[in-house]
């Protein structure tokens, strides 16, 4: 459930009329609701009520400091990828001792300033990494908690791009030589190993791989504890996925999925971390654009709108779908009309690529030129996946509490932008 809605005709974030912060911010801008992120907190942690648990939010879905203080301030903790993550993660308030440290090949400096923090966890995800940290931890008198990544060969059945836990995918180590590198981890110096990892891909719309995955999990943790290892933390990864289209998908609940995990994981005794990102930030946000043009093609209708791929990559790098909705209300549809006046249109952004598209043989509502649209589910790898591509600012985010907002991103000008280049000396 999320707190965008329609009310007196035109499309709502929780008190607030999106029309009012789009004539006061300018488009396009994204727009979050405090709200429906701490329903999605709460609802997760609801799941999981019966264990020891802690939720890391895998902050990498959207950085900004104010969703993450917000997030914190619910007793949050963090996954965090790379060292500036974990800088945006201390700084907004949550703990080191609630921050797990993911990442395929985390460097000797980012490995010494996590160290310097004592963090709760490095997910560590092979043996060169493994050896390096033992040296590092060695070198600064530290003990680094660990817990291996384990990469279960389970197909997640999600874009290509986003699944992780086929063994040919790049991510942790095989779970079949598992035990071999929890021996070689248990002898080295400046390490302690704490517990098992794993991860296995994102927007993941059945139970069943991650099923499959747990299964093969608890099976290697009662071997790594018959071998005398120490396994008390049992990080499950991130990955559930949200409705992108409410009419189509209805992705398990966190509920189901906390009662899968219990059912499967429960009796092992383990604190449980989840790392949820997806879940917790994609439908608390949207992005609010402008139509700038309707253009008739000769044979398709494209709306033209302001926002582009620059702004939003997802629909051209993974195909993703995103909810598009008209900011005014439509008139309630006529028989057999999904929106009533419907017009089929391709919506696209500016951009000079054909990729740079939303949506192809979308039905909306007849729109004009200055018209709001709105496209949903875009909280998630939204903004932190923005780019000045054909030098395009950034666009302003925006966090919405009942009838007040808040910028917190500003649009910046375009000297931040063209400054950031220097001219050497021979051109001067
Ligand atoms: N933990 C680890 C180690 C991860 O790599 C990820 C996401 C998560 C947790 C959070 O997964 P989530 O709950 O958000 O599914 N840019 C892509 C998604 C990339 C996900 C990368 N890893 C997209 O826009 O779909």
């Amino acid at each position: 459930m999320d707190h965008f809605g329609f009310k007196q005709g035109e499309m709502y974030v929780e008190d607030l009329a999106i029309r009012e912060i789009a004539d006061q911010v300018g488009t396009p801008f994204y727009c979050y609701s405090t709200e429906t992120l701490i329903r999605h907190y709460t609802v997760f942690c609801e799941a999981f009520i019966d264990h020891d648990f802690l939720l890391c939010y895998a902050v990498k879905a959207n950085t900004n400091q104010a969703i993450i203080k917000t997030l914190a301030a619910q007793g949050s903790g963090a996954d965090v990828v790379s060292e500036g993550e974990l800088r945006r993660a201390l700084k907004a308030g949550i703990p080191a001792q609630k921050i797990v440290y993911s990442g395929v090949a985390k460097t000797e400096r980012e490995m010494t300033f996590a160290l310097e923090q004592d963090i709760f966890q490095f997910n560590v995800e092979s043996v060169p990494e493994l050896e390096q940290l033992s040296r590092v931890a060695d070198s600064m008198g530290k003990v680094a908690a660990i817990a291996f990544r384990i990469n279960p060969d389970v197909d997640a059945k999600t874009h290509a791009k986003i699944s992780t836990g086929k063994s040919e995918n790049k991510f942790g180590v095989p779970w079949t030589s598992a035990r071999e590198i929890y021996a070689l981890a248990a002898k080295l110096p400046g390490i302690r190993v704490q517990g098992v990892d794993l991860h296995i891909g994102s927007q993941l719309t059945d139970l069943a791989p991650f099923a499959e995955a747990f299964q093969r999990i608890v099976s290697l943790i009662e071997d790594l504890r018959a071998d005398g290892h120490d396994i008390s933390v049992l990080d499950l990864g991130g990955g559930l996925g949200i409705p992108y289209d409410r009419e189509v998908s209805k992705p398990p609940l966190p509920l189901e999925y906390g009662e899968m995990v219990t059912k499967i994981v429960g009796h092992l005794g383990c604190k449980i971390i989840i790392e949820p990102g997806r879940l917790l930030v994609g439908n608390a946000g949207v992005l609010v654009s402008k139509v700038i043009y309707v253009k008739e093609g000769e044979n398709r209708k494209f709306l033209i709108i302001d926002a582009a791929m620059n702004d939003l990559v997802r629909p051209s790098m993974y195909d993703a779908y995103h909810e598009i909705v008209a900011v005014a209300e439509s008139e309630p549809p006529v028989s057999g009309d999904a929106v009533a006046n419907s017009v089929t249109y391709d919506v696209v952004g500016p951009v000079c690529e054909t990729g740079d598209t939303f949506a192809r043989d979308r039905q909306l509502p007849e729109l004009k030129r200055g018209e709001l649209v709105v496209i949903r589910s875009a909280g998630a790898y939204g903004a932190v996946m923005a780019s000045t591509y054909n030098t395009r600012r950034l666009i302003p985010e925006v966090l919405v509490k009942g009838s007040n907002y808040a910028i917190i991103r500003p649009r910046p000008d375009y000297d931040d932008i063209i400054g950031l280049d220097k001219i050497p000396e021979w051109l001067d």
